[in-house]
């Protein structure tokens, strides 16, 4: 038995939680759109053709702003093709994942979508293949009101009022040599910082991210981020942050771990944000957003999924659908548990991505939908995180990792609003020893109870699937218990635990 102790104190905050931190991602990519959340003929299609029992799940996981529709597919995406009578729309290659795209659901329909999950569209404009005109293009077709060709074309095509798009992503991953149009730090960010200056010049209500690394591994990561925000730092709001993480060799150790290899990335490229602006004198702060994050089993892609051949484009292929276990939900709730730690820079996340392509979602054609293990982290900390983040002071024991060196066993983050509820998120990184932690809540005024439920197995590979929807699911922790000043819980081994003080 290990333990652990923390201390809460609402004098001491992080930052206010952006709600925005719990967004999503869909991409036109295997069966996210295309028989994932539209599959017009399924028993729960509306009358759009999107599937009730999804757009439930949806509702249910709390994602305030979803981008799209890519991704690597946005390199090669023609957005005009998405929009209009969809009888006279074409379908096109798409390069990025070696598919057909039909263009039957595009920006309109999307956006249709988005009303019914509650979330907000966060666009991706094409720097890979395209440039400063389509994005401005798209930009007058989503957010001019009416009176000029493009806003009078999105009024024919059904939508009288705006999408009113706020945050805009400037390309995707251009830093990547797989990218179409991949460019380097000098020509992005030149492109980005014309492509930004000419889009505020339409709207310059808008938010506007520069890409940054697809991953901390690049290696041109530091250098990419100072070269790209020394051409746009007074044009954009966000530089941007991707990573996925996966077991690798069956070192669970280090894949528990995979967190601070998160929290360094993000302290990194905020070290490097911060040294442009200290170069240039500005007063303006560059934020984060990490709109690119999960487990994903990219060795899998590379050697199994991969699809090639000049005849060879199907249309919505099964691709990248991972089928997530306790030990991966545990680290993804860890992932949260990072970005909320990082709550002052870190103020915009999507979740990549959100229903059958790595996702905490899965539908079969004609047959059920099911919430994956990792969809239990994302939903539950949705619902309680809110108001501000506290800074913790975490004492608790120590391991090795091959990957990360020695790291701390336990890691926890706490937020607490104005009425008063508090909320703590915990893992157990052991994999063989309970850890009881002692939480000092004596300055949080009227706190009056304490529940708490984990998410465990003693088979840390458990998973949910067609056959056993089900297998896994939160389990109440019973071991919760405030007295006096201190809440003590238990937290069994490899194990994600959220704690509700009301
Ligand atoms: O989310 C899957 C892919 O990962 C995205 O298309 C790309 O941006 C990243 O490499």
């Amino acid at each position: 038995m290990q333990n652990a102790r923390l201390t809460l104190d609402p004098h001491f905050a992080v930052g206010p939680i952006n709600r925005n931190i719990f967004g999503g991602f869909v991409e036109h990519l295997g069966r996210h759109v295309y028989d994932g959340i539209h599959e017009p003929g399924h028993a729960t299609a509306d009358d759009e053709g999107f599937r009730q029992d999804v757009i439930d799940l949806v509702r249910e996981m709390g994602v305030s702003t979803i981008r799209y529709p890519g991704g690597n597919f946005v390199s090669g995406f023609r957005w005009e093709d998405s929009v209009g009578p969809r009888e006279e729309r074409p379908t096109r290659l798409d390069l990025a994942w070696h598919s057909t795209e039909t263009n039957q659901v595009g920006l309109h329909e999307f956006a249709s979508w988005l009303r019914k999950v509650d979330s907000d569209l966060m666009l991706a404009v094409n720097l890979g293949t395209r440039g400063t005109l389509e994005a401005l293009e798209l930009l007058e077709y989503s957010n001019l009101p009416k009176g000029t060709a493009l806003a009078d074309q999105r009024m024919a095509n059904g939508r009288p009022d705006p999408f009113a798009v706020r945050i805009w992503c400037l390309g995707n991953e251009m830093d990547g040599p797989w990218q179409l149009g991949h460019r380097s730090a000098e020509d992005y960010g030149k492109l980005a910082s014309r492509t930004a200056k000419a889009m505020r010049q339409l709207d310059p209500s808008i938010e506007l991210v520069a890409c940054g690394s697809s991953s901390a591994h690049m290696p041109t990561f530091g250098e990419w981020e100072r070269v790209v925000l020394s051409h746009t730092y007074d044009d954009v709001d966000y530089i941007s942050c991707h990573a996925y993480y996966e077991e690798k060799g069956g070192d669970l150790g280090s894949f528990l771990a995979s967190a601070v290899d998160m929290d360094h990335f993000i302290e990194s490229v905020v070290a490097t944000a911060d040294h442009v602006k200290a170069v240039r004198g500005s007063t303006k702060t560059i934020n984060i957003s990490f709109d690119e994050w999960n487990v994903w089993y990219i060795s899998r892609f590379e050697n199994v999924d991969k699809i090639e051949g000049l005849d060879n484009w199907p249309v919505a292929p099964r691709l990248l659908e991972d089928c997530y276990s306790v030990a991966d939900a545990v680290v993804f709730g860890n992932l949260m548990i990072s970005l909320l730690k990082h709550a002052d820079r870190v103020t915009s996340a999507s979740l990549a991505q959100l229903v059958n392509v790595i996702a905490p979602i899965m539908t079969e054609p004609g047959g059920p939908a099911w919430r994956q293990t990792t969809f239990f982290p994302f939903s539950i900390t949705s619902k309680l995180a809110r108001g501000s983040v506290l800074e913790l002071k975490l004492d608790a024991g120590t391991y090795e990792t091959g990957e990360y060196g020695v790291v701390p066993l336990v890691d926890a983050v706490a937020t607490h609003d104005a009425t008063g509820a508090a909320a703590v998120f915990l893992v157990n990184r052991s994999q063989t020893e309970e850890t009881t932690v002692t939480i000092d809540v004596a300055a949080l005024p009227g706190i009056t109870g304490v529940t708490a439920e984990s998410l465990y197995d003693t088979d840390v590979y458990a998973r949910n699937t067609l056959e056993e929807p089900d297998r896994v699911t939160m389990r109440p922790n019973t071991s919760a218990k405030l007295d006096g000043g201190a809440v003590t819980i238990t937290l069994p081994p490899v194990s994600w635990t959220a704690v509700a003080l009301a």
